[in-house]
């Protein structure tokens, strides 16, 4: 770890946390929600208990130390926060104070000092916003895998070169007139450039909220960390890849991030961007790193990638039905009035939306209903086709199997887009989004 880069984050613990609001909100990284981590690296099958190890490298002021500990506190899993900053510990020590967790153990050393020390391997591994700041990214995460179980996962996000072009071309802006100031220096002049932005200045697309300088403004963690870290670098969708072999890992499912919001999984799906279907079918015979990588240059708002990180492949099956024995469930359940809305609407277009931006467009009526409430985290895959077949699908001269199966691939794909339903085992790891709520809206 450079020097420059250890006096930064002494300076500016990153991200700018108040152990004070601990009691007021728990923050939940998405990248960290083990219901994802189960669906998306586990199969569905983990059993989150007493065994459970969970490393969160670079760990900073503590956000996603928080979560895991928070969620795996009743079931008696542990969390190691690896941090060599002392500012930015002190601040994650005092949160997990104020919370009373005490599942959490504190190490006060980089990623390469931990992994020398051979300790005993983890489950899951979280490493957000760190690699792209080492001198040799990829030795890091090879340093990563060499404390990972052998079917452990990862959670990581690095920057996205294309998403990122605004900081890039800031960095080429100012970097004359970085000589010979300190970075308190630096922050200054950054600050006086930033309070008088000219309309048309990419970072405020990149940003995309008008209030996103302001809220600069008001968080040198931020500025320091967006705009003048002395050592980073960045990754297209295939630079992901390579990242991922360099130390022979897999892509398991790119996934949505904080902050910086809209870079979620749909995202990185062809078709929810590409509406020509000539287009599209093109598209769909190509691999699916290219497909994602068209996605990154056409909709230009990945200004980050993260993604899960296994040793075996699991093929990114996000779209197939799950295995036949898991059990579909929703992970941001529907609201009190979900199911009669459904009903009162039938035959009409209806849009079901989750509050944060998200929708998909159907028709309402009693079938769907019927078939939604089916998926209570109970009935297996299996279990919700053979009812689909026998109790809801009109009988029929024709192979009503493959019906009921295409039937749920369709509602699947459609209530997976945005992970509003994952898939567990029945008597699994199911906790459901504590935050959304799926609601039904006549158009
Ligand atoms: C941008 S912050 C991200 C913090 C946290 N992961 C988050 O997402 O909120 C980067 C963190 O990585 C830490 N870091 C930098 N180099 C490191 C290394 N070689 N080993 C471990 N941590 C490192 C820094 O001290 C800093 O706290």
């Amino acid at each position: 770890m450079s020097q420059k880069v250890r006096e930064l984050y002494e300076l500016f613990p990153y991200p700018l946390r108040d152990p004070q609001q601990e009691k007021d909100r728990l923050l939940m990284p998405p990248l960290d929600t083990l219901s994802r981590v189960n669906h998306y690296c586990f199969g569905g099958a983990k059993d989150f208990d007493d065994s459970f190890r969970a490393l969160v490298a670079g760990g900073g002021t503590g956000d996603s130390m928080i979560w895991l500990a928070e969620q795996l506190r009743d079931v008696g899993g542990s969390v190691t926060y690896l941090e060599p900053s002392s500012a930015s510990t002190k601040v994650a020590r005092a949160r997990a104070e104020a919370r009373g967790l005490s599942n959490v153990s504190f190490v006060n050393q980089t990623i390469s000092e931990f992994a020398k020390s051979k300790p005993e391997a983890f489950d899951y591994i979280n490493c957000a916003g760190v690699l792209h700041h080492l001198e040799d990214p990829e030795e890091g995460l090879r340093d990563l895998t060499s404390v990972l179980k052998a079917d452990g996962a990862m959670g990581i996000m690095v920057y996205g070169e294309h998403g990122r072009l605004a900081v890039t071309e800031w960095r080429k802006m100012i970097e004359p007139l970085l000589e010979g100031k300190d970075l308190p220096q630096q922050l200054e002049m950054t600050r006086t450039l930033l309070s008088a932005l000219p309309e048309d200045n990419m970072l405020l697309k990149m940003g995309g909220c008008p209030g996103f300088i302001k809220g600069l403004l008001e968080n040198d963690p931020e500025i320091v960390d967006l705009l003048l870290h002395p050592v980073e670098c960045a990754y297209d969708v295939h630079g992901v890849y390579r990242f991922a072999s360099s130390a022979e890992l897999h892509v398991a499912a790119f996934t949505g991030f904080f902050g910086f919001g809209g870079t979620g999984k749909a995202h990185y799906n062809i078709e929810n961007l590409v509406r020509d279907p000539a287009l599209l079918r093109e598209l769909a015979a190509k691999p699916l790193c290219d497909q994602q990588a068209f996605c990154e240059r056409f909709s230009g708002a990945m200004p980050l990638h993260a993604f899960y990180l296994t040793r075996e492949d699991k093929g990114q099956t996000t779209e197939v039905l799950p295995d036949a024995e898991l059990a579909p469930y929703f992970f941001v359940p529907p609201n009190k009035t979900f199911f009669d809305d459904l009903v009162a609407l039938a035959g009409q277009p209806v849009l079901i939306e989750d509050g944060s931006g998200n929708a998909v467009d159907l028709t309402g009526g009693p079938d769907l209903a019927r078939l939604l409430a089916v998926f209570d985290g109970k009935n297996t895959v299996a279990q919700i086709v053979a009812i689909l077949r026998d109790e809801i699908l009109d009988t029929q001269p024709i192979d009503m199997n493959s019906i009921a199966v295409n039937t749920l691939g369709a509602v699947w794909a459609l209530f997976h887009k945005f992970d509003w339903m994952l898939a567990a085992k029945p008597d699994g790891w199911q906790k459901v989004d504590g935050e959304r709520t799926l609601r039904v809206r006549k158009v």
